[in-house]
């Protein structure tokens, strides 16, 4: 099957036919219809975060169901898919307690002794955040997907794979927004536009979009922001003060930057919380204002959104054809596999929202 690979830190993926194995016990073939382009594996492109190499990239995506292993019970050959890189064990103490984006028990993965799920006819490829999406196929365990409804577009189900369910979760259960409150958003790619869209429909009083880019901002009122700050040109934490008198309940950091996920934190009222959502380069220490503690004020991170996936995401598709999830205008590109050095290009421009890979 065709495959993107990467086999070097910052340089190009190579189109490249690579070998998938066949279901094992609890495993599934996915023929994959589309992946969206995140920024998270522009941090492993990049070499910001390490990761062994060749590797098929892309985390995103959804497709639809080829062939299932011996045990499978959730899905049967020809249901749609959403995949998660949230693979969850079923039995630890994360995913007892709810959580399941925290498991890192290993039992999804092939062992050691196994044939890896992934090869390639010159050796080694290794499968990125057990799901490997910029490929025709993806061969996961069944906790890294859920089914979900046949008339969904399955372009825009990718979507609800990494960007909408992070951006939501983060709304909805790391911060746990509450009609009325007040939220900023900083950045506005994929994740914070989710974040926005969830914001709002969690009844936030007033939602905050703070970017660096006019065309950002413009999209960022689409998905229900009803101010705009653009940090190029103004202090985003001074002007957020002055818009809700004091300060935001909820600040999320959707970029990845000490600067911002700092900012989010300082432009909160008392009591508030800031949630990181942005991977900050390993190593990097961030700076907080000890005072503020006696504000109670809180900062915390969020994984994939705290999500429980097999849940929220056949809700978010029901939202989605409800009319209530803006996922088309998430969308700025669409490109074929081959496309795909020009959709990292243009996410690394930030002026795309997503781009999406689509399989024919
Ligand atoms: N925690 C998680 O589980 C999780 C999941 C998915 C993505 N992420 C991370 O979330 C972050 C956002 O991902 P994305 O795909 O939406 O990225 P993106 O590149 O599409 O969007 C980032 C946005 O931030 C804006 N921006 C950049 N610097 C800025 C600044 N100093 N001030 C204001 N705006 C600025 C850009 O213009 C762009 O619109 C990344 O770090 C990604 O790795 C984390
Ligand atoms: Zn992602
Ligand atoms: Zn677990």
């Amino acid at each position: 099957m065709k495959a993107a690979v990467l086999h070097q830190p910052g340089t190009p993926l190579a189109i490249e036919d690579i070998e998938i194995g066949e279901p094992g016990p609890r495993e599934v073939l996915v023929r994959t219809a589309a992946a969206g382009v995140c920024h998270s594996d522009l941090h492993f492109l990049d070499g910001t975060y390490p990761f062994a190499m060749p590797v098929v990239l892309g985390h995103e995506a959804a497709g639809v169901v080829e062939k299932v292993g011996a045990g499978v019970r959730t899905v049967r050959p020809g249901d749609h898919v959403v995949t998660c890189l949230s693979a969850y064990c079923g039995h630890c103490e994360f995913c007892l307690g709810g959580r399941l984006s925290l498991c890192l028990a290993t039992d999804t993965r092939r062992g050691e002794d196994e044939a890896p799920r992934l090869a390639s006819p010159k050796g080694q490829m290794h499968q990125f955040l057990n799901l490997s999406a910029f490929a025709e196929k993806m061969l996961v365990h069944e906790h890294a997907l859920v089914a979900i409804r046949p008339d969904m577009p399955l372009d825009r189900a990718a979507l609800i794979g990494c960007a909408v369910m992070t951006g939501f979760g983060a709304v909805a259960h790391t911060a746990g927004v509450r009609p009325g409150e007040t939220v900023a958003v900083i950045g506005c790619g994929g994740v914070g536009l989710a974040a926005i869209n969830a914001a709002a429909l969690a009844g936030a009083g007033r939602i905050i979009a703070i970017d660096r880019l006019a065309s950002k901002l413009e999209l960022a009122l689409g998905f229900g922001a009803t101010d705009t700050i653009d940090a190029s040109a103004t202090d985003p934490v001074e002007a957020v003060r002055t818009l809700t008198h004091g300060g935001v309940h909820h600040a999320l950091e959707a970029i990845g930057l000490k600067t911002t996920a700092e900012q989010a934190f300082a432009m909160l009222r008392r009591g508030g919380a800031a949630t990181v959502i942005g991977m900050l380069p390993p190593g990097v220490k961030i700076e907080l204002k000890g005072t503020d503690f006696l504000a109670e004020k809180r900062i915390q991170g969020s994984m994939m959104g705290s999500n429980r996936f097999p849940i929220d995401m056949p809700r978010l598709v029901d939202f989605y054809l409800g009319g209530r999830l803006e996922l088309d205008a998430m969308i700025s590109q669409r490109l074929p596999l081959e496309g795909i050095n020009d959709a990292f290009a243009a996410l690394r421009k930030g002026e795309v929202a997503r781009s999406v890979i689509v399989f024919q």
